[in-house]
């Protein structure tokens, strides 16, 4: 088939940066990567990407088609083609560019040994000496986070990253859950705490777009929502950001109303909020502050006081109680029938279905 490519080359040490065109033959199955390796071969040696596993596994790949996210050994050219489109080939963002495609993935690393991404047992050793075994449904809760293959496909596309490069983001967040969530590891107020700080969980702006682009369904937003929540249950929740989000729940839970007008003293505290004073009348005489005398109850709070106890009743605090994306459950939804279809004993990791299987009930 043929293919046509527009592809952003940059060469850092001079600044030097040109949109080229390239028109090649490739096979009809033939991926963006595949793509990539014919222009290398036959029409420019020079261009620079990054590549090694070609099967969704080492996570090296990552750029952006069009402006969004992908790994282009997972990205099909074939419909692309059919439809005639010219797909811009570009470095994912959020990260310098150094050369064409590659980018300079040292600040992603730094952020990733902040999370301190291994086991604090803080314990002693098991018995035998070996390992610390758990069981699958012990594993579940943290099974998407444990997916990530460090593509940064996420990172490339992350709104708060693009206004504050020190946030963490989302990746790094999603690896602070995959050990917060871990039974073994004793370091979960620590790790909270740390992650809690100016740069983390709570400067997240809930844009999902890291859920849309994450090619292994490690939904990071679902991630933070998750290290969120646990904040708050562990009474970790000094930041602005819990409290804001504790206010929420207890504006809904008392009168059915989001009470704006006390949102701010009740996320800033009084002192801060009276330095803001000379804004919010700014804002009133713009008409943008809300009424600060709402009805006080909601003629249908009983639903939302019901809602409330309902999910206390269901002891659904922290972690547990965060509702997780279509596309994590549907990560999820594979396992095994019975003994005979766990190869490696009960509690191991199952496999997923095959084409035809049937989806656990
Ligand atoms: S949801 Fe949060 S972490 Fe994810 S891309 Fe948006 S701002 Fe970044
Ligand atoms: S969370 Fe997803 S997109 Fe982000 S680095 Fe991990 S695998 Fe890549
Ligand atoms: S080459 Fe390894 S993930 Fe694409």
């Amino acid at each position: 088939m043929k293919v046509a490519l527009k592809i952003w080359r940059y060469e850092s040490s001079t600044g030097q940066k040109a949109l080229k065109e390239y028109e090649l033959d490739a096979p009809e199955e033939a991926t963006l990567l595949d793509c990539l390796d014919i222009v290398k071969d036959r029409h420019d040696g020079t261009l620079a990407y990054r590549k090694s596993c070609r099967m969704m596994i080492c996570g090296s790949c990552g750029m952006r088609m069009d402006g969004a996210a992908v790994l282009a050994c997972n990205t099909r050219m074939y419909e692309i083609a059919q439809a005639g489109r010219v797909p811009v080939i570009s470095a994912m963002g959020n990260l310098p560019v150094v050369k064409d495609l590659v980018v300079d993935m040292e600040p992603f690393w730094t952020k990733f040994k902040a999370m301190k991404p291994y086991l604090q047992p803080g314990f002693a050793e098991p018995p035998d000496g070996k390992e610390y075994l758990i069981t699958q449904p012990e594993m579940n809760p943290i099974h998407k986070e444990s997916l990530c293959i460090n593509c940064g496909c996420c990172v490339s596309e992350c709104n708060a990253m693009d206004s504050d490069p020190e946030f963490l983001g989302p990746q790094a967040l999603a690896k602070g859950m995959r050990f917060v969530g871990d039974p073994r590891d004793h370091a979960t107020v620590e790790r909270l705490e740390e992650y809690s700080g100016q740069h983390g969980i709570w400067e997240c702006t809930r844009c999902y777009f890291c859920n849309e682009r994450c090619p292994k369904g490690v939904d990071p937003r679902d991630a933070i929502a998750k290290l969120g929540a646990e904040a708050v249950r562990l009474g970790v929740d000094r930041d602005m950001g819990a409290r804001h989000a504790k206010w929420f729940v207890t504006s809904a839970k008392t009168t059915g109303w989001l009470r704006e007008t006390e949102l701010v003293p009740k996320t800033q505290g009084i002192v801060r909020s009276l330095k803001d004073t000379g804004f919010a009348i700014g804002l009133a005489r713009k008409g943008k502050v809300p009424s600060p005398f709402p009805p006080h109850v909601a003629k249908d709070v009983d639903e939302s006081r019901a809602l409330y106890d309902l999910v206390k009743a269901q002891g659904r605090d922290g972690a547990s109680g965060i509702v997780q994306g279509e596309k994590a459950l549907a990560a999820l939804d594979h396992g095994v029938h019975g003994a005979d279809r766990d190869p490696y004993g009960p509690g191991s990791f199952p496999r997923p279905y095959l084409p035809g299987e049937e989806a656990a009930p």
